[in-house]
């Protein structure tokens, strides 16, 4: 795994772990909480993916940029990992889209978009069960806005600007990133320098523009992220 900074599912330890369980020390929202979510963030993001093997690594990529950007903003360790899970499972609501609108070649209908355009609330309802990742500044509140525009414009509830979670602003430019720089059907995926100047120039239209700004401090990383191996985090059986 590389330069996982916001903390990764392998790398925490709960120190009231003991053989055959959780002690409850950490009093069910502390490492051990933390550790579990994580590996179920990570189960999900590649579920997600499994529907298309050309992104095998889209949600891992998105989850490493997203946590390096809350770093890069200011955020904490724990809120870094946080987003960094968002990231993982930002499409899970993409489960509920048909694979005939998910996978068509061409362009949408109206009604196919209306599909597509559900996945985020869909996908936050998915995750709304599990305690960690409810509450203001959520992943569900992530995962829920990570189609927001800075101009107003995204959707689905058309926030703009701060109204937008911060841990959104961050996905979203993670997001574009790995989207822009895949192969898709009907195109080769872009280089690192155009993505990055494609972000840059959906500063304060799509997105944040102090986002801009810490994806800018981070881009000496991305190369090496986007030719990180399989993406998978722990050994197969
Ligand atoms: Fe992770
Ligand atoms: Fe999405």
């Amino acid at each position: 795994m590389l330069l996982l900074t916001s903390g990764g599912a392998h790398s925490e330890k709960c120190s009231g772990a003991e053989p055959g369980g959780c002690s409850g020390k950490c009093g069910g929202l502390g490492a051990c909480a933390m550790n579990t979510a994580h590996q179920l963030a990570e189960s999900l993001g590649r579920a997600v993916d499994a529907r298309d093997r050309r992104l095998s690594r889209h949600s891992e990529l998105v989850a490493e940029i997203s946590g390096l950007l809350a770093r890069a903003h200011g955020l904490t360790a724990r809120q870094s990992e946080l987003v960094h899970m968002a990231g993982h499972m930002h499409d899970i609501g993409k489960i509920g889209v048909p694979d005939a609108v998910l996978h068509k070649p061409g362009p949408l209908s109206p009604e196919e978009w209306v599909l597509v355009r559900e996945h985020p609330r869909l996908g936050a309802e998915i995750l709304c069960p599990v305690r960690v990742f409810r509450g203001p500044h959520s992943v569900c509140e992530i995962v829920l806005s990570h189609h927001e525009r800075f101009d107003g414009g995204g959707y689905p509830r058309g926030l703009a600007g701060q109204d937008i979670p911060l841990g959104a602003r961050l996905v979203s430019v993670a997001d574009a990133f790995c989207a822009m720089t895949e192969d898709r059907p009907y195109r080769q995926g872009m280089s690192v320098e155009e993505a990055v100047r494609e972000i840059k120039a959906s500063d304060g239209s799509m997105f944040d523009p102090c986002v801009v700004k810490d994806f800018l401090r981070i881009r000496h990383l991305l190369p090496e992220l986007l030719q990180g191996g399989s993406g998978l985090s722990c050994p197969l059986p």
